[in-house]
């Protein structure tokens, strides 16, 4: 990033941060359960990557919006957008979320436990890529919400999954697709920036996929989401 723009996103981020805060008192009330789950995100292998409390509660109204009932979530961490998400889908509804780490996983599913979610949650722990694989051969229901929110450069084989694990009419939304706007770089030598650039491309030229990407500012800095549904 240029000097320029370094500084004026270090005077706007204040102002992001302010309005976010207000955003969230306004609109976004966390329980316990939520706000514990947030800040053991300090204690994964990824403090801070979890999504933004209005993020989170976008992600469950998107879930609603839908219908719902069953959600795969790539990448758990501290299960903040976990308890988002099986919130959303009620007691009758299922989460699966992959995750990496075993010691990201116990975190979660102690929070999952505290938020009153467990029952409706299974946190599967391997590489993503691979325990996606085994959904598919077990021949799993079809899900209707997928959020992919783990190692970007796997964006690619993680949409690939979640083509042969969902069905028409299923919303898939990718995380943190700014990349401090390095996005728009076809030369970048970022790997999660080219994982980004390759599965937005993969959307594009796929007919069953409808797809519009938006930029955030907020608590989170400079970042950003895309909204896919399954047309076919
Ligand atoms: C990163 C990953 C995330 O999922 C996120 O929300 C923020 C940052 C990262 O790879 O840096
Ligand atoms: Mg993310």
């Amino acid at each position: 990033m240029d000097e320029a723009r370094e500084t004026l996103m270090y005077e706007s981020e204040g102002a992001w941060r302010e309005v976010d805060a207000y955003f969230v008192d306004t609109l976004v009330p966390e329980d316990p359960a939520l706000i514990g789950a947030r800040e053991s995100g300090q204690r994964t292998t990824m403090p801070q990557a979890e999504v933004a409390p209005n993020q989170g509660k976008l992600l469950a109204m998107l879930c609603q919006i839908a219908g719902a009932t069953r959600v795969l979530e790539f990448g758990t961490l501290a299960g903040y957008s976990t308890v988002w998400l099986a919130r959303a889908v009620g007691v009758e509804g299922r989460v699966t979320s992959l995750e990496l780490e075993e010691h990201n996983a116990a975190i979660a599913r102690v929070n999952l436990d505290r938020a009153g979610v467990a029952d409706r949650v299974d946190v599967l722990v391997g590489p993503a890529a691979e325990t996606a694989q085994r959904l598919i051969e077990d021949g799993t229901e079809p899900y209707d919400f997928v959020f992919i929110d783990a190692d970007k450069p796997s964006n690619p084989a993680y949409l690939k999954a979640s083509l042969a694990l969902t069905r028409p009419g299923s919303v898939i939304v990718i995380d943190n697709v700014v990349r401090n706007g390095g996005v728009t770089d076809p030369g970048s030598p970022d790997d999660r920036v080219q994982g980004v650039r390759a599965v937005l491309a993969e959307i594009a030229r796929d007919a069953r996929l409808d797809a519009t990407a938006l930029q955030t500012v907020g608590s989170k800095g400079w970042d950003g989401f895309t909204v896919v549904r399954r047309t076919g």
